[in-house]
């Protein structure tokens, strides 16, 4: 652990007029800053304690999938405890997307949100978002909030199918402000966005989401979600940040969570994913 880095965060950040008001803890190499964080969530850690590490040995991403963790990238959890209405919880991962999306554009790129909230740039994936709620009975006790954002990573450095999805600060802009800069800028977008949400609900953190994401509206997308294909023409994101597809048989769909993707037209009436 270096206490140096995480007193260098805490003074980026006020500096940035956002004195920050929880403990900051960074480590080198670590299983995952998620579970670092949930482990703190259990131990009675305050709302806004965070976590940064260099690397991560065992990164998670969404859908059980691995991270990718190697140094110079940015690797970061934070623990809230939102005393928010229930269908205010489910915004927060939309709300977590627009923060990064937001803490990113100042560095030169142009980040685009795509459902519920992979954080992207010239339709690779530049950045992702792993939102884990601990629950006491029917109670959500605490949020944690993942961020990944690749900074300095080579995409060819990941191999297969992954090399050509994914991209990166260096390469979409030639450079990149390194992950503290990077975690200072996301933490404070995530604070007014948090702020965006607990005070004016949907109404307010939707018009940001749809400034930000990806042009879908009346394209025809696929999402998976547990386990289903579901497929349609994308309508909307309703005020619980589901997904509203038009389906083929003309019936309304909304998709809570899941992985989408846009179809394009193939040959000979085919559909073939962008
Ligand atoms: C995704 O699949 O898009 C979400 C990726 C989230 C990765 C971040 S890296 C920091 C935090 N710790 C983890 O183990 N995962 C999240």
């Amino acid at each position: 652990m270096s206490e140096a880095t995480a007193r260098e965060l805490l003074r980026a950040l006020a500096e940035a007029g956002r004195p920050w008001p929880a403990p900051v803890e960074h480590h080198e190499r670590i299983g995952s800053t998620n579970d670092r964080a949930r482990a703190l969530a259990r131990e009675g850690a305050p709302e806004w304690s965070v976590v940064l590490a260099d690397e991560q040995a065992s990164g998670r991403g969404r859908s059980g999938r691995r991270w990718h963790s190697a140094g110079g990238d940015l690797f970061l959890s934070v623990l809230l405890r939102p005393q928010i209405p229930p269908e205010l919880i489910g915004l927060l991962p939309l709300a977590a997307g627009v923060a990064v999306a937001e803490a990113l554009r100042p560095f030169g790129v142009e980040a685009r949100l795509k459902w519920p909230n992979d954080v992207t740039a010239g339709g690779r994936k530049l950045a992702g978002i792993l939102t884990e709620a601990i629950s006491e009975g029917p109670a959500v006790e605490a949020v944690v909030i993942g961020v990944g954002v690749n900074l300095a990573l080579e995409p060819s450095s990941l191999g297969g199918e992954l090399a050509s999805l994914a991209t990166s600060l260096r390469t979409e802009t030639g450079r990149d402000p390194g992950p503290l800069a990077a975690a200072a800028g996301v933490l404070t977008r995530l604070a007014v966005c948090y702020d965006r949400l607990t005070r004016g609900g949907a109404a307010e953190l939707l018009p940001a989401w749809k400034a930000l994401a990806l042009p879908w509206w009346g394209r025809r997308v696929q999402v998976r979600s547990g386990g289903r294909l579901l497929t349609g023409l994308a309508e909307d994101v309703d005020a619980r940040g589901a997904l509203v597809l038009r389906g083929d048989d003309g019936a309304r769909l909304t998709v809570l969570a899941g992985d989408a993707r846009e179809l394009r037209p193939g040959p000979e009436g085919t559909w073939a994913s962008s």
